[in-house]
């Protein structure tokens, strides 16, 4: 541990997760590392869910709320929930077990806009922070800490907790020093001040996180890759959706309302998104820049390619064999790729300012194009509403993706009225499933509904959406017409039957 730890104060300071688990007690806001499968503490979940099991058994009460950038993995969201240690969740989870503890109402779970958590934190809305557990790659000589693989809300919870215990993992490759730019220009407002990022790749932080070092209570080794983020190769359906939004920008090109050196790339988490950065290996476009949230297998392959020349993530989230190739030419990689607290890599100010183009994934749409990203028949929850909403209200060009139909055809993700609304049909430009592209701009609502019900639904569930637009253009005002006693008369027979067909 001494090559990693090179602050000799911390050393003194080892001890097992066990023992630093115990350091936590019942009842307090912890902040820990994470985000999206990458860069989460390995040790100290599993250490904290042991612990909670003990206090169950002792008949004593142990749960704690549990902050992070984004999802985790089975080993600390999963570990946590099946102790029955999770008070609080907050802003994102994908993890099946904590997903069926938050459905079941046994943890809150906050959904929050990724951007936004940070702040919150700060204004002192989310309440105080007792500890924060972070993962890092080792800390320097003068005591700073050198970022892991996600940098989520590290910096906040550094600045904001009482304690700090730190994680430090030797798997990740220490060549990885000098990826990161931590920015430490941000203030509460009324003294706030632009931030002075320009293009998607320039560096305006420093490489290391700042702690107090009288904070730091325990360091815990460990030696762990992150979650194995395995994928399935592309489908027809994700293929014929990226095939539509490659040559939907390559027209918008051809007509002058895209620059020819391409803008900035924000790519969801799944399938579908891999599949379009798949297509961009293969298309017309060079020098690609990301400004994204997640850096995953796709954007690898675009990079290595030479077809995108540098990307701005908070995490990178990689399958097995991509994060191979990542260690083996981490090099090359740290030359590319800039790793920023989740702030900065989803700011709204900056997402606007570089012209963004927003792709994320939805459950489901309505015909006028307000968008459900989170919630199954209205209230159960999926993972959260994650960047999503960053990117999609302040990008140059926004589009969500799906696949027009879900469980085996039983679900039209085209719908009347969306069960549930995180983006409404303001911030949502351009509908695309394997039916085909409805581009939304400049369309009243009735005429942007025409437009996804021809071109975005399947041809199982179009009539049945014409009829209900046709009755509704008969009564009622005509801005946005709904029979409202038959809005969401789709999802009830879903609940009903499991079938939404009529
Ligand atoms: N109604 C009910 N269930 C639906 C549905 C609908 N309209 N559409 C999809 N589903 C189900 C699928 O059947 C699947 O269920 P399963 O896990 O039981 O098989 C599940 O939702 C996931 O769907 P899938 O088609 O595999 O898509 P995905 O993995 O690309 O995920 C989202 C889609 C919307 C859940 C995911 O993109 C998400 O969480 N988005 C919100 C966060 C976000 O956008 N972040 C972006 C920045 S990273």
């Amino acid at each position: 541990l001494a090559d990693r730890v090179r602050f000799p104060e911390f050393l003194s300071r080892t001890m097992t997760a066990e023992q630093a688990a115990a350091l936590i007690p019942h009842g307090v806001n912890v902040g820990m590392s994470g985000f999206t499968g990458a860069g989460y503490p390995k040790a100290l979940p599993q250490a904290i869910a042991q612990h909670a099991k003990s206090e169950h058994a002792a008949g004593r009460p142990y749960k704690i709320n549990v902050w992070t950038g984004a999802s985790t993995a089975a080993e600390m969201d999963g570990a946590l929930a099946e102790a029955g240690a999770l008070g609080q969740r907050l802003p994102f989870n994908t993890d099946p077990t904590c997903r069926a503890r938050i459905n079941a109402g046994e943890i809150d779970f906050i959904d929050m806009h990724l951007s936004h958590v940070a702040q919150h934190a700060w204004f002192g809305f989310l309440g105080p922070m007792s500890v924060a557990v972070v993962e890092v790659l080792g800390v320097t000589e003068d005591g700073r800490l050198i970022p892991s693989t996600a940098v989520g809300n590290n910096k906040t919870w550094l600045e904001i907790a009482d304690k700090v215990i730190l994680e430090v993992n030797t798997k990740p490759p220490t060549k990885m020093e000098g990826m990161h730019d931590i920015y430490y220009g941000t203030a509460i407002p009324p003294r706030r001040v632009p931030i002075a990022l320009t293009h998607a790749d320039d560096r305006i932080g420093e490489p290391y996180l700042r702690v107090d070092p009288a904070k730091v209570v325990a360091v815990v080794e460990t030696h762990k890759g992150d979650r194995d983020n395995v994928f399935a190769q592309p489908d027809a359906n994700s293929n014929l959706i990226a095939a539509s939004i490659i040559d939907f920008l390559a027209h918008e090109m051809k007509m002058g309302r895209l620059p020819k050196e391409m803008l900035p790339i924000q790519s969801g988490v799944g399938n579908v998104a891999n599949a379009v950065l798949a297509g961009l290996l293969t298309g017309p476009f060079e020098n690609l820049l990301g400004f994204t949230e997640v850096l995953q297998d796709g954007m690898l392959d675009l990079l290595r390619a030479g077809k995108m020349s540098r990307a701005s993530a908070t995490s990178i989230s990689l399958s097995g064999s991509a994060y191979r190739d990542f260690e083996e030419n981490i090099d090359f990689y740290r030359e590319r790729i800039i790793l920023r607290p989740q702030e900065i890599s989803n700011h709204p100010e900056l997402v606007r300012r570089l012209g963004v183009i927003a792709m994320n994934s939805m459950i489901e749409a309505d015909i006028y194009g307000n968008i459900n990203s989170t919630h199954v028949m209205g209230t159960g929850m999926m993972n959260g509403i994650g960047g999503s909403g960053d990117f999609a209200r302040n990008g140059y060009l926004s589009f969500f993706v799906t696949p027009s139909v879900a469980k085996g055809g039983k679900i039209s993700c085209i719908v009347p009225m969306c069960s549930h609304v995180d983006h409404t049909e303001h911030d949502t430009q351009i509908i695309v499933t394997e039916q085909g592209l409805a581009d939304l701009r400049g369309l009243s609502p009735r005429k942007r509904a025409q437009v996804i019900i021809d071109r975005c639904a399947h041809p199982d569930f179009r009539p049945q959406l014409q009829d209900y637009f046709d009755r509704a253009q008969r009564q009622g005002a005509l801005h946005t017409p709904h029979i409202l006693g038959e809005a969401l008369s789709w999802h009830q027979r879903f609940v009903e039957t499991g079938d939404m067909r009529a």
